[in-house]
């Protein structure tokens, strides 16, 4: 009989659409979907601002085809991260603000404009700071989220894995320009401008 099986009903009621099992389920498991959700809208206002900022900054690269390259794949990636968490505000109650000046303002990283003199190491160094307040972001997310958010945490913890992943380069490409220095990320390539391997869901999905 289908009324005895253990999670065929619950708080929700059948067919209530005001309310979400998705955001009980957190607060069942002490979390808070709200503050879950607010969270995130901060955390993608950083990614879609730091997209278009790192546009301006790569532009300002010119003739650094490395350099450019690089920022081009940090670029693609944020906004990649965008698009990742953006469905989960949603599902978590909330919505985009309508305004974007009020979406920038209240992104959780400052702006990454282009330095004054923007000489590739001050670009660079701009970079590296705009990826260490992503990192701190994420981490905050997963650390919110480890126990009682499955969803929200795997979203959280493949961006914070590119998001490692784009501090590394920005060190190895600073140490050299500015510092003269190796200092590896054990980095090569991504496949294509802006892969996303941990962040987009092609890439967990696709056949080898
Ligand atoms: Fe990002
Ligand atoms: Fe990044």
């Amino acid at each position: 009989m289908s009324d005895d099986k253990k999670h065929g009903s619950g708080n929700v009621s059948p067919g209530d659409t005001s309310q979400r099992v998705g955001m009980e389920a957190v607060r069942r498991r002490g979390g808070e979907p709200e503050e879950i959700k607010e969270t995130l809208i901060d955390a993608i206002g950083a990614e879609f601002t730091t997209y278009y900022y790192y546009t301006n900054l790569r532009c300002w690269l010119a003739g650094e085809e490395d350099y450019k390259e690089i920022t081009e794949d940090a670029r693609l990636e944020d906004r990649a991260h965008f698009e990742l968490v953006m469905p989960r505000v949603y599902e978590l109650g909330g919505q985009l603000p309508n305004d974007i000046r009020a979406f920038a303002d209240r992104a959780s990283c400052p702006d990454a404009e282009l330095p004054e003199d923007p000489t590739p190491e001050n670009i660079l160094e701009t970079l590296l700071e705009a990826e260490r307040c992503a990192i701190r972001t994420w981490a905050e997310v997963c650390d919110m989220t480890r126990d009682c958010d499955p969803r929200t945490y795997d979203l959280a913890s493949r961006i914070y894995n590119e998001e490692v992943d784009h501090e590394a380069w920005f060190i190895e490409l600073l140490s050299r320009e500015r510092d003269d220095e190796a200092n590896p990320a054990g980095h090569f390539v991504r496949g294509e401008p802006g892969d996303a391997p941990y962040s987009k869901n092609h890439d967990f999905n696709e056949s080898a």
